[in-house]
């Protein structure tokens, strides 16, 4: 089948080309409907049909033969270890530690929360929830106890899963006060926490509410796969949005198995048996999708590395993974090809290692820049693919086809709009379908295809709200871009709130929250400005109370560690300067675009609406004070 047959098949009949694609997934009972289009815009796939994800990830490898080939090779250069897990250990651990859920009262439909570093058994216990039909929400270790207590509150868990200690490439990081913190302040509270003790910080229990992992998975007796209807919820995975409540993103369990295992062949060219590596974190939905949950679909190896591009110890270890563990396809974030450029810009480190079992790197996570681009191909003289998604979509919206059709790349652009994803252009205002070439908001006409969010959790109305009233019976992606004449997929950047910073979602409307909590602060704004290592970094922008006498430089740095405190040092929220005042519409609406035109240098038009143009020049004599608009 060439891409133009199977995208034309996947838009004109759906239920024909996901149908066929789900006879790669074992099903305890088939579908009654491939689609349900019967309640828009909440379409749901293979309605009816009965199924189980760990089964499919893992039990029936074992099943077939695949017993003794590694299922998991964790690779931790913090700690020093590489450990290899079969299928058949991985079966027999995630059924104990599903045992060990059942033991503590965990029911199919329960949620459970997550909050692991890049430790082995932070993805066999997002199988183990699978296995019992019970709902994970893994939150990532980066993030302060206030948006884990957001989480906890929205999640509802009673009974948390975590680890005594993450590893940054310079320090230990406890997790467990981060956990007791975030608890204390949730309005919710969970009543078990189960923590894997990590020799490098131990962590104290509280007797009567934890537990230590490895007791309790011991004593546990092995529990099976529990029978799931295909729309069953298999996770929840907060994001960003625009304000400071993050959205519950939703996966089914039977869309999600389908589109995955479609997209682990056809998308990166991978068989069971291959090596296949994500550098990401299990906290995103990279590493739900392709950490954990595709490449096991597909009876592949799956590297966890807990680790870095750099530092970890030197920029080639990315290269010392990929030929150490015969990878085929390594999917990461531009971000990080951007640090090991930086260390190793004549990338002497790769010359020590042998690449000839790596076929492709995959980018995502942010718009790969050319420059990037370049480089990387210029240095691994393979394929370097860009591929575009969201938390919301699971897996790629847009990108190319190591394993269908390899499309020449124009670098800047995605490439073309995967199966089942109807990619219109819209005019922001008018709403009209734009043609090629001219930049617009980027849609996907609805139905989404399987593995896409059906609703946000518990929130059908904030799901409505968000995605599909700006254009009915459209999805709103929240990114801009366009499509060239000849099909190719360009996307641009973020329309709204949301800003990325070294492959990490965060929203600049969470950070304006934090700043204005300051006793100080009138009034704030965050923006995402360029930056040359994490792509975006937030810089903030307040003005204070009248009266206020406390040196600026004081609450400069009380704000920025306000926002290490609350969301976490992730967001790298380091620069901020007090301003007299900040740039309106008359209307009062608060110029953040032009802002962050006037940090990046780029060109800009004074909006008509505006309400006094002088604050712009203002606005940008204080950016020049920390480093920008010079
Ligand atoms: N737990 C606790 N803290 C964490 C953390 C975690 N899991 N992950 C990051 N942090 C901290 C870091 O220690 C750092 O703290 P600091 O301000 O005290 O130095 C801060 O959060 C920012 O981290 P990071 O964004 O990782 O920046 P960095 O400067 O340490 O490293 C890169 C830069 C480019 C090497 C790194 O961002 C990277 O590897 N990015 C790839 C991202 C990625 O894979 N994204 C997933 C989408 S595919
Ligand atoms: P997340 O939900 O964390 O995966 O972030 C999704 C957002 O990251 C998208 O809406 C885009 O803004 C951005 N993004 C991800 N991949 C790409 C890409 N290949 N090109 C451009 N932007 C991307």
């Amino acid at each position: 089948m060439t891409y133009a047959e199977a995208y034309r098949e996947s838009l004109e009949s759906p239920e024909t080309f996901w149908g066929r694609a789900a006879e790669a997934i074992d099903w305890d009972k088939k579908w009654d409907l491939v689609l349900d289009r019967s309640n828009p815009p909440f379409y749901r796939w293979f309605r009816g049909g009965v199924l189980n994800t760990c089964y499919n990830a893992v039990d029936r490898h074992v099943e077939r033969g695949r017993g003794d080939q590694d299922a998991i090779i964790y690779d931790s250069p913090v700690t020093n270890t590489i450990q290899k897990i079969t299928f058949r250990e991985t079966q027999n651990r995630v059924a104990k530690i599903a045992g060990m859920l059942v033991n503590l009262g965990v029911k199919k439909g329960d949620t459970v929360l997550i909050y692991m570093p890049m430790i082995p058994e932070a993805a066999l216990s997002m199988l183990a929830c699978a296995r019992i039909g019970a709902v994970h929400s893994v939150v990532f270790g980066g993030f302060a106890p206030r948006e884990l207590a957001v989480r906890i509150d929205d999640a509802k868990p009673d009974v948390i899963l975590s680890a005594s200690c993450g590893i940054e490439v310079k320090r230990v990081i406890p997790y467990k006060p981060l956990l007791d913190e975030a608890i204390e302040i949730a309005g919710h509270k969970p009543t078990k926490c189960v923590i894997c003790q990590r020799p490098m910080s131990v962590a104290d229990l509280k007797p009567g509410r934890d537990f230590d992992w490895e007791e309790k998975e011991a004593a546990a007796k092995p529990a099976d796969c529990v029978k799931v209807q295909a729309t069953d919820p298999l996770y929840i995975l907060y994001t960003s949005g625009t304000t400071g409540k993050p959205k519950g993103v939703v996966r089914d369990n039977g869309g999600h198995a389908v589109a995955l295992i479609w997209s682990m062949k056809h998308i990166y060219n991978i068989e069971p048996g291959d090596v296949y590596w994500a550098a990401s974190d299990v906290g995103w939905v990279v590493g739900h999708s392709y950490i954990v949950y595709a490449p096991l679909f597909m009876g592949a190896t799956t590297v966890l590395f807990e680790g870095k591009p750099v530092g970890t110890p030197d920029p080639g270890a990315f290269w010392r993974v990929i030929s150490q563990h015969k990878v085929k396809a390594l999917f990461t974030a531009p971000t990080a090809i951007r640090a090991i450029k930086r260390e190793d810009p004549k990338g002497v480190f790769l010359k020590d290692y042998d690449l000839s079992n790596f076929e492709t790197l995959f980018l995502a996570g942010e718009r790969l820049d050319p420059d990037t681009y370049f480089w990387g191909t210029d240095l691994l003289k393979k394929p370097v693919i860009d591929h575009w998604w969201q938390t919301e979509t699971a897996w790629a919206i847009a990108g190319n086809f190591r394993g269908l059709e390899l499309f020449p790349i124009r670098p800047g652009s995605a490439t073309m709009p995967m199966p089942g994803y109807n990619i219109k252009i819209l005019d922001p205002v008018t709403a009209e379908e734009l043609g090629p070439n001219q930049n617009g908001v980027i849609t996907v006409k609805l139905p989404l295809p399987p593995a896409n969010l059906p609703t946000l959790w518990n929130d059908d109305k904030r799901f409505e709200e968000s995605y599909v009233n700006p254009f009915p019976g459209y999805y709103l992606t929240g990114d801009g871009g366009y499509i060239d004449e000849d099909g190719y997929v360009f996307v641009m950047g973020r329309i709204d709130d949301v800003i990325n910073v070294a492959g990490h979602r965060l929203s600049t409307g969470g950070m304006e929250e934090v700043l204005a909590r300051h006793p100080d602060v009138a009034e704030c704004a965050v923006v995402g400005v360029a930056d040359d290592l994490k792509g975006q970094v937030p810089v903030g922008f307040v003005v204070l109370k009248a009266g206020v006498t406390k040196p600026k430089e004081e609450i400069v740095d009380e704000v920025i560690k306000m926002v290490r405190n609350d969301i976490g040092a992730v967001a790298s929220f380091k620069k901020t300067v007090v301003v007299d005042r900040l740039p309106k519409t008359r209307s009062g609406k608060v110029l953040r675009g032009t802002m962050r035109k006037i940090a990046d240098n780029e060109a800009y038009s004074v909006p008509s609406t505006i309400d006094d143009p002088a604050t712009l020049d203002e606005i940008g004599s204080a950016l020049k004070t920390i480093g920008y608009a010079v």
